[in-house]
């Protein structure tokens, strides 16, 4: 549906939006990595600096995203484009390295995701949940050069994944994305509440729910617990993917964006901290089961869904199987929405700036993001999958997001999307915002970042091979980076798109 005076698609309603916004931050960020941080953070431990972080860079920032979206009226390329010509690749990197990065491996894992909900049928991964995952799911190699094949049964899946992404994305933004979310969130919510419910009335849920809630304070002396924690809320909230800025420019002129940012923050951490429940009772579950510590239930943190939930699924007893499909049909479903949000982020940004068509679009990058990920189901699939993530995750994002900050902050007049958001929204912003957007989170970014590529430099990241880091994850963020100042230096299809924002008058 277009707006008659800007031109671009519009959400049908304000809860639509939030819907879809909700829809694009839950994800498996949400359950999958939320509760292995949490697990590896010491339980209660990481939730103080979680929410620190939520209030002090996850809801700044996203209030900085949807405005910088809603007041120049464009996707991430064309928003950039109007702060300043220099300034557009900064636009299309997160495009770049979300659609030809991210989205490649999270679609793979959501087809983990598919398969697991058929093995729970049967519960195929019998007695050793390990073994299974690693040698007869992913038939894992020893290195990430040793490539080797596809995996059949992950192929078929990820072909469903791509496919479903493409039919929403194809019918548009109210009729697919705003659709599709509002199917999507209440089906999660029900599903997770039934799940919880039932986790937490296991034999031994306790054990692990009071770990979950207790906090320890000398914990909250080493760094790497904040570095996570900081982490966690760019990925969980979708902030610089270049996603909630599209997202923005397709509301309507009078719409309260500070509010929807706020609900939108605190509706995707009240799920993180709702399933955390779920997974948390099932630890002490097990920790009882097996009478092992609770620190010692899970070997691997990436097993967390995939190995110690199968084992959990099995000890239920007849139940098991209903409620392992039930917790694979939860992720796929959250992954799904999040994964539409980042092809959508891309087509918007290049309907913008190409005016190619949405669908052409749509089918063209669905058919080379589904090429793409096919890397990722090889037998060398799972170490290029923590590399290209290790990498993206803690540059791509984090510098797009510091970026984000400096040049909204220093080479723009931040007081134009601050005033912009206040005549639109109830919720009404101090200048503190504008210090903590220009200095507090700009400094903090920078040494998070500096303490990280320290620590990688002295260090290989989980000992792969420096070869491995340099020619996968370096790599990437600079291809993708190149690729952005080439886009940017194209002609635009229509100069009139580049008019100026909503708020210049103020
Ligand atoms: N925000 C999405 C997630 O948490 C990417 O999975």
């Amino acid at each position: 549906m277009p707006s008659e005076n800007t031109g671009r698609s519009t959400w049908g309603s304000r809860t639509g939006f939030i819907l879809a916004a909700i829809g694009s931050a839950v994800g498996l960020g949400n359950i999958w990595r939320f509760s292995y941080l949490t697990y590896e953070n010491g339980g209660g431990a990481f939730l103080i600096p979680y929410l620190v972080a939520l209030f002090t860079a996850g809801i700044p920032l996203l209030i900085l995203e949807f405005g910088i979206g809603h007041e120049r009226i464009g996707s991430a390329p064309l928003a950039f484009r109007k702060i300043g010509k220099r300034w557009e690749w900064l636009g299309w990197w997160p495009l770049m390295f979300t659609m030809f990065g991210i989205v490649l491996y999270y679609s793979v894992v959501i087809a983990w995701c598919v398969d697991f909900i058929f093995y729970s049928i049967n519960l195929s991964w019998g007695d050793d949940p390990d073994k299974f995952f690693f040698k007869t799911f992913l038939n894992l190699s020893s290195s990430p050069s040793e490539i080797g094949r596809v995996q059949v049964p992950i192929l078929g899946a990820l072909l469903a994944v791509w496919l479903i992404t493409w039919v929403i994305i194809i019918r548009g933004v109210s009729k697919g994305v705003e659709l599709a979310n509002k199917i999507f969130m209440p089906l999660l919510l029900i599903l997770t509440l039934i799940l919880v419910f039932w986790s937490v009335n296991l034999e031994g849920a306790m054990i692990g729910i009071s770990a979950y809630l207790k906090p320890d304070f000398a914990k909250l002396a080493e760094p790497r617990v904040w570095v996570d924690a900081y982490g966690q809320i760019f990925f969980t909230l979708s902030l610089g993917f270049g996603i909630m800025i599209a997202y923005a420019s397709y509301m309507p002129h009078n719409s309260n964006m500070t509010g929807s940012a706020v609900v939108t923050a605190l509706a995707n951490s009240a799920f993180s901290l709702l399933s955390g429940f779920g997974v948390f009772a099932i630890l002490g579950f097990m920790s009882f089961s097996q009478n092992q510590p609770l620190e010692e239930v899970v070997a691997e943190s990436i097993g967390l869904a995939f190995v110690a939930y199968p084992k959990a699924i099995s000890m239920i007893g007849g139940a098991g199987p209903l409620f392992g499909m039930l917790f694979f049909l939860s992720l796929t479903v959250a992954g799904v929405s999040s994964a539409v949000s980042i092809v959508e982020a891309f087509v918007s940004g290049a309907e913008d700036k190409f005016g190619i068509n949405r669908k052409m679009l749509a089918t063209v990058l669905c058919l080379l993001g589904f090429a793409g990920s096919l890397l990722f189901t090889t037998n060398g699939g799972l170490f290029w999958l923590d590399i290209v993530d290790h990498f993206i995750n803690n540059y791509g994002l984090v510098v797009a997001g510091l970026l984000e900050c400096i040049v909204v902050g220093w080479f723009f007049n931040l007081d134009i999307i601050r005033k912009h958001l206040n005549k639109v929204s109830r919720v009404q912003l101090g200048t503190w915002w504008n210090w903590t957007i220009k200095l507090f989170l700009p400094l903090f970014l920078a040494v998070i970042l500096l303490k990280q590529l320290i620590e990688e430099l002295l260090t290989a990241y989980n000992d792969y091979s420096w070869a491995s880091l340099i020619s996968i994850g370096w790599s990437w963020i600079a291809i993708t980076l190149l690729v952005s100042f080439i886009l940017a230096v194209r002609p635009w299809k229509t100069e009139s798109h580049l008019e100026k924002g909503r708020g210049d008058e103020l």
